[in-house]
């Protein structure tokens, strides 16, 4: 083992099997309904809430604990007009032209379009950056590892986070994406991953019907 490295006991958590499986199945049904909504309410959430769940997405395993994101919360409103602004610009040339055909008949479920009002109204909207490499203060640059698969891991478990405290979340992917950057003003290390939606459905909120994939097709034992 190298000598720099220092280990503390695992402080983590265990249960006997019975409420192992209890946990498990609930968990899972718990999961089972959580759903991406498009239509949100403008009720506002505690600031508190919002931070728990973005303390909860840092909490993600990352390679060699890099931890290669920032999370952005957005709230101001004529920030978030020139994000919905610069999105829909992005989005309407993805619908009239950018995306195939195929794409197109693929999304015609979801009856999407480039008109994007959840970017205004909901909550909050989270814009997660993916940081490249990191810079320290005095601008030298050091290497992250597996960017994409560790800024994912944490998205994972922010919209667990999200769906337990009772919210909604959209992943929403305005790309080309980096009008985010600029509008934000982030360094030039981070490049914008997820631009997410947080809050309150609208009332009456709908989500188009979906099935997902059982354990047959979903798992595979050996
Ligand atoms: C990487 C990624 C990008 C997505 N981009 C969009 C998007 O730009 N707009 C949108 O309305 N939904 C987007 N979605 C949401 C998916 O359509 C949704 O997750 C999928 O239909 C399954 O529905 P569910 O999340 O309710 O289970 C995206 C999801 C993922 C994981």
């Amino acid at each position: 083992m190298a000598e720099s490295s220092t280990f503390i006991p695992y402080p983590g958590v265990q249960f006997e099997e019975e409420e192992m499986i209890r946990r498990s199945r609930d968990y899972y049904e718990f999961m089972n309904k959580r759903r991406s909504v498009r239509t949100f309410s403008d009720r506002p959430v505690p600031k508190e809430v919002i931070e728990n769940i973005l303390r909860t997405a840092g909490t993600a395993p990352s390679g060699a604990h890099k931890e290669p994101w920032t999370f952005c919360v957005v709230q101001d409103g004529e920030l978030r007009k020139e994000v919905r602004r610069l999105a829909e610009e992005e989005e309407y040339r993805n619908y009239n032209g950018r995306m195939s055909d195929r794409w197109l008949k693929d999304l015609e479920p979801f009856g999407t379009d480039y008109i994007k009002p959840f970017i205004e109204v909901a909550a909050a909207l989270i814009v997660v950056f993916k940081h490249s490499y990191t810079s320290d203060e005095a601008g030298k640059r050091a290497n992250n590892y597996y960017v994409n698969e560790s800024v994912g891991i944490a998205v994972g478990m922010m919209l667990a986070a999200v769906h337990n405290a009772g919210l909604v979340a959209l992943t929403h992917t305005p790309s080309p994406m980096n009008f985010l950057e600029k509008a934000l003003d982030r360094p030039p290390n981070e490049k914008a991953y997820l631009n997410i939606p947080i809050g309150y459905p609208a009332e009456g909120a709908e989500v188009p019907e979906l099935t997902r994939k059982g354990p047959d097709k979903l798992i595979k034992w050996y």
